[in-house]
C-alpha cells in the first residue's frame, strides 16, 4: 500500500510587493536582493488573508483538482498559525465543507511540506484514512521585521495543497521513500525568540510589556543557514536517492525548497542536476516556507512543463533545523494556475 498524489492546487495571495517597492523603506536595492536571493517580488497577506483562509483556498483547489468533495483526514503544515491556540486544521476543515474529520497542523518550518507529506503517507498507510488532504499555508510575512533588510526582502506568502490516496507504489503518484532529519543544536539560526512559553514564563507571566520588540520578529543568521541548507538538503537528496534506487540521470525535476536561488542552483551542481531540469519560481513568490514546493509543483504542472510520467526529487530545508527530500512519478492529474 501507498499514499498516492490524486490533486494539487495552490493560492497566492493578489497584494505584490516589489524590490523597489521594498527599497522606498529599507536601505536596500533591487539589485542587490536579485541577485543575492533571485527574488523580484513576494506576495504578501492583506486584511482578510491569513494562514487558514489562504489554506481554505488552496485547499479547495486541491480538491476539485481531485474531483473530491470529502476526504477523511486534513493536515495544515505551518510556522506562521493564526494563533497560538487552537490549531487551524479543524477550522479549515469545517470551512471546506469536510465535517468533523481528523484535522490538525504540524510545524516545520521550510521543511514543513516534506514532514507533512510523509505524516500524511502515514494516515494512510497506517490504515488510518483513505483519504487526506494536505496543504502548507503561510502568512509569514506576518512575523517578519519590516525595518530588517536581512529578512524582509526574503519570504512571502501563499498556500499550496495536494490529496493523498490509497493506492499501490508502483502506480504514478506512489509517494516513494523519504529522508528526513533534524538538527536542534542550530535552532538559534532561525528564530522568533517571543511568543511562546519560554518567553512567557520567563518573563513573568502575561502582560510582559518588557519584551523588546525585535524579539517577536524573525532573527535569521543567514550566512551559516546558506551552508546548512546546501549541505543539508544535498545529503538528503542524495540519501533518498539512494533508497528509491534512482540515479541523479533518472530525475527529470528537481523541486528544491525556494530559499535563495543560490541555495537552488548550488544544490543542484552537487547533486550534478542539469540547469535545465532545476523547478524555479522563487522570483516571482520569494521563500513561502511550507507552501514552496506544491506551489513550486503546481505551477510546474499547471502550465504543462510537469508532465505525467516524469521523475521529480523533492528537497526541502528549513528552521529547527530540520530537511526531508522524497521521489515521486507524477501523475495524470489536473492542475490549475495560482492566479
Ligand atoms: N540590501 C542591501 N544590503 C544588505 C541587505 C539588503 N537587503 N541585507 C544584508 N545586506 C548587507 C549586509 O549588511 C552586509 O553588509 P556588510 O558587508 O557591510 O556587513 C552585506 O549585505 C552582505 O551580507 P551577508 O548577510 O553576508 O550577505 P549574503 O551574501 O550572505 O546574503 C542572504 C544574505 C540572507 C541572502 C543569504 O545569506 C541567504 O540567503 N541565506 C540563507 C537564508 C535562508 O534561506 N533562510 C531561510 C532558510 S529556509
Amino acid at each position: 500500500m501507498a499514499a498516492v498524489v490524486t490533486g494539487i492546487g495552490g493560492y497566492l495571495p493578489p497584494s505584490a510587493v516589489t524590490n523597489d517597492d521594498l527599497s522606498r523603506t529599507l536601505d536596500t536595492t533591487d539589485e542587490w536582493i536579485r541577485t543575492r536571493t533571485g527574488i523580484r517580488e513576494r506576495r504578501v497577506v492583506s486584511e482578510g488573508l491569513s494562514t487558514g483562509e489562504l489554506a481554505v483556498r488552496a485547499g479547495a483547489r486541491a480538491l476539485s483538482s481531485a474531483g473530491l468533495s470529502g476526504v477523511d483526514a486534513l493536515v495544515v503544515a505551518t510556522t506562521s498559525p493564526e494563533r497560538l491556540c487552537p490549531a487551524v486544521a479543524p477550522e479549515v476543515a469545517s470551512r471546506l465543507g469536510l465535517g468533523t474529520i481528523a484535522a490538525f497542523d504540524l510545524t516545520s518550518a521550510c521543511s514543513g511540506f516534506l514532514y507533512g507529506l510523509a505524516t500524511a503517507a502515514g494516515l494512510i498507510e497506517s490504515g488510518t484514512a483513505d483519504t487526506v488532504l494536505f496543504v502548507g499555508s503561510e502568512a509569514f510575512t506576518t512575523l517578519v521585521n519590516p525595518a530588517d533588510r536581512a529578512t524582509a526582502p526574503i519570504f512571502g506568502d501563499g498556500a499550496g495543497a495536494v490529496v493523498l490516496r490509497r493506492g499501490q507504489p508502483d502506480e504514478p503518484g506512489a509517494l516513494g521513500p523519504f529522508d528526513l532529519g533534524s538538527d536542534g543544536a542550530l535552532a538559534d539560526l532561525l528564530a522568533i525568540p517571543a511568543g511562546g512559553s519560554r518567553q512567557r514564563s520567563a518573563s513573568g507571566g502575561l502582560g510582559h510589556t518588557s519584551v523588546p520588540t525585535e524579539d517577536w520578529y524573525l532573527r535569521m543568521e543567514g550566512r551559516a543557514l546558506y551552508t546548512q541548507a546546501v549541505e543539508r538538503m544535498t545529503q538528503s537528496a542524495q540519501t533518498v536517492l539512494k533508497r528509491a534506487d534512482w540515479s541523479v540521470a533518472d530525475v527529470d525535476w528537481f523541486v528544491g525548497h525556494q530559499a535563495n536561488i543560490r541555495i537552488v542552483a548550488a544544490v543542484a551542481e552537487e547533486l550534478e542536476v542539469p540547469e535545465e531540469r532545476v523547478a524555479v519560481n522563487i522570483d516571482r513568490v520569494g521563500n513561502t516556507l511550507s507552501a514552496s514546493v506544491p506551489l513550486l509543483l503546481n505551477d510546474y504542472a499547471a502550465r504543462g512543463d510537469l508532465k505525467a510520467g516524469q521523475r521529480v526529487l523533492l528537497s526541502a530545508f528549513g528552521a529547527g533545523l530540520s530537511w526531508g527530500s522524497t521521489v515521486l512519478v507524477w501523475p495524470e492529474i489536473s492542475a490549475e494556475p495560482v492566479d
